[in-house]
């Protein structure tokens, strides 16, 4: 069978791919596989029917590569390429277990920074948090949601000086629940800081346990860390899904840390990385 990735489509060009992905999309033509296209924005507004109209009837089992999805998203779009004779090869459950920190934190442990979480709604009021981060030890922390962290407003909705402050830790979980807005996913989570070198993360690329690419983290394409391994892929294996990302970072102690887990259909590709050596090995259905 034939390598199968449907696209986001570029939303001025509906015939073409979104020109974010289009060197991909190019490189598993190169590789002689099939690509089709999916309308990101129809899936956003719920119109899930709209966004797979163009895949081909019965094109067989696919990836998807494009922009993130909410899990809601994901199990939608699954059911309709399902019903159109395209199965998505990452099912709904194991794609929410890799998006979300709450599905892959404890299969983690030890490996990432001990965090804490609860679901929230967009909007809501955290409330009292002082349960919630009991668990933590004292001194700094980073707020972000199941899925993504407020990253550039560093100071006023990602990070706290000390996580047992609990009047800051409210202002700055209220603010990146602000920020974020209609688009928070799932809940807050906090997270013990820990302390790296500063030299950038390394985006490690697995497929079915496999590290098939390190590559840098499209934050610091250029430079390129080489993690140690050994501890991380049982965790992968652990994690059950065919297709993710992690990314590491070493701290100022030496150790590789996980900073995130990601679902590797969503996960961006730097500009700085060849497309062909991650397509090269996304398994071919038989
Ligand atoms: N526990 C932590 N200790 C120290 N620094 C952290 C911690 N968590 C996150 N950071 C820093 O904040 C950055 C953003 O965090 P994280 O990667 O979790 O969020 P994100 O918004 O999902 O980012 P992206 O998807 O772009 O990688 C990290 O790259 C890292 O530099
Ligand atoms: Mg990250």
């Amino acid at each position: 069978m034939t390598l199968t990735v449907l696209f986001c489509v570029d939303p001025l060009h509906p015939r073409r791919v979104d020109p974010h992905f289009a060197r991909e999309a190019a490189a598993v033509r190169d590789h002689y596989g099939e690509i089709a296209l999916i309308d990101h924005d129809a899936l956003q507004r719920g119109d899930v029917e709209h966004a797979v109209r163009s895949v081909p009837r019965d094109l067989g089992p696919a990836w998807y590569r494009g922009w993130m999805l909410t899990s809601a998203e994901y199990t939608a779009l699954a059911g309709a390429l399902r019903r159109r004779g395209s199965p998505l090869l990452t099912h709904p459950d194991d794609y929410q277990r890799a998006h979300e920190l709450p599905g892959w934190h404890d299969t983690f442990a030890g490996l990432t920074p001990n965090s804490v979480w609860r679901p929230l709604s967009p909007g809501e009021d955290p409330g009292d948090l002082s349960d919630l981060v009991r668990p933590l030890r004292g001194g700094p922390a980073v707020v972000k949601d199941y899925v993504k962290s407020r990253k550039h407003e560093w100071d006023e909705a990602c990070y706290v000086p000390d996580v047992k402050n609990l009047t800051r830790l409210r202002a700055v979980v209220s603010k990146m629940v602000a920020l974020q807005g209609e688009f928070l996913a799932g809940g807050v989570v906090i997270r013990e800081f820990e302390r790296f070198d500063g030299a950038g993360e390394s985006r490690v690329w697995w497929v079915d346990g496999e590290a098939v690419l390190v590559g840098p983290h499209p934050d610091s394409p250029g430079t390129l860390p080489d993690p140690d391994l050994a501890a991380v892929a049982p965790a992968v294996r652990a994690l059950g899904c065919r297709f993710i990302t992690t990314d590491l970072a070493l701290r100022s102690d030496g150790e590789w840390r996980v900073v995130e887990v990601g679902d590797g259909q969503v996960s961006d590709l730097p500009s700085t990385t060849d497309p062909m050596d991650l397509y090269a090995h996304l398994p071919v259905p038989d």
